[in-house]
């Protein structure tokens, strides 16, 4: 695409001059925005970028790993990657809380917390950079109405850390030129075409209480949730395909035994801008195998749904 390659050209020229030899800081959250942003100022100044992946313990199953893979010092990029294992953090802070807009809150301060905590040890820095795109600054402009959720986004502005100022290098693209950037910067499709995911990610899909024990049930119902859907076929780049796990219990009987265990639920909308979502139509037959998948493979699951609520009323997340 060569408006794009253009795009790559003039930007790492533009940041080269901006940034001269200052150093930059980045929080990486290893989606598509945060990652072709973190890319496109590796290619232009190397070293001088520090990047800070926060892991809370509350992403898809393996995705940490993944993060560290891609942009770690194995990966194919020079840059300083720091990632902080703050899982149990997170999950000491998030015990015993289980209103939707608390859990959103905690995360998202402890967050700017920890990072702000990183950034103190780098020391001052002259540019934050953010993965900001066009759509966020035209969002952010426009008055709401009332919340219905409190967003939380990687790269939200911390309070604490010494910076000149702000360096936002994809705030003219929409998404899916972002995505073409990141092709063109040569970062794996695997990431570039990665679904959304929520700042507070799995704190969101399990309702009510946080606990080390559903984050493993969440993560391995939704990584077979995910991989059946890709091996039928089914294109999750129209929406967004996730497990969730209720906080529901009920009696099942496995072999001649009773058993007690959660609910999960499986969701799947197709919408173009998340505004409004419909359920996606997901064949029968591939809701029986991952069904009889979950219930087989992830201990503490009994019972599989599959949640048919449009938004509205509904919304995409559960909390
Ligand atoms: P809802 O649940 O409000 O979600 O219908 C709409 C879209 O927004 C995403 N979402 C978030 N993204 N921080 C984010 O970065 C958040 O706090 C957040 N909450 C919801 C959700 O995944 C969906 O794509």
């Amino acid at each position: 695409d060569w408006k794009m390659s253009s795009f790559v050209e003039t930007t790492v020229k533009e940041l080269r001059e901006k940034i001269g030899d200052g150093k930059v800081l980045c929080a990486l959250s290893g989606g598509v925005d945060s990652s072709v942003c973190a890319v496109l100022l590796s290619k232009a100044i190397g070293k001088q970028l520090t990047c800070v992946f926060v892991d809370h313990g509350l992403l898809r199953k393996d995705e940490g790993d993944e993060v560290e893979a891609v942009f770690g010092p194995e990966g194919p990029y020079e840059l300083n990657f720091i990632r902080v294992n703050a899982q149990d953090y997170f999950y000491e802070k998030l015990a015993g809380q289980t209103d939707p807009e608390t859990k959103r809150k905690i995360i998202g301060a402890e967050f700017i917390n920890v990072f702000e905590k990183e950034a103190k040890k780098i020391g001052a820095v002259d540019f934050l950079a953010q993965g900001t795109i066009y759509p966020d600054v035209v969002e952010s402009g426009i008055g709401k109405g009332a919340t219905i959720k409190s967003h939380h986004n990687v790269g939200g502005l911390p309070d604490h850390v010494d910076f000149k100022e702000i360096v936002e290098p994809l705030r003219m693209l929409f998404k899916d030129e972002v995505r073409q950037v990141g092709l063109e910067l040569g970062i794996p499709e695997k990431l570039v075409f990665r679904q959304p995911f929520p700042g507070p990610g799995l704190g969101i899909r399990i309702i009510g209480e946080v606990t080390p024990e559903k984050v493993r049930i969440v993560q391995d119902a939704d990584y077979i949730y995910r991989s059946e859907l890709e091996k039928a076929g089914i294109d999750m780049g129209k929406g967004q395909f996730f497990a969730a796990l209720t906080n529901m219990r009920s009696v099942g009987v496995m072999g001649d035994e009773r058993t007690y265990d959660y609910a999960i639920a499986l969701r799947g909308v197709i919408t173009s801008d998340f505004m409004t979502a419909e359920a996606a139509e997901i064949p029968w037959n591939v809701l029986q195998i991952c069904m009889t998948r979950i219930i087989n493979e992830v201990k503490g699951v009994n019972r599989v749904m599959y949640d048919l609520t449009s938004k509205p009323p509904g919304t995409i997340e559960m909390e």
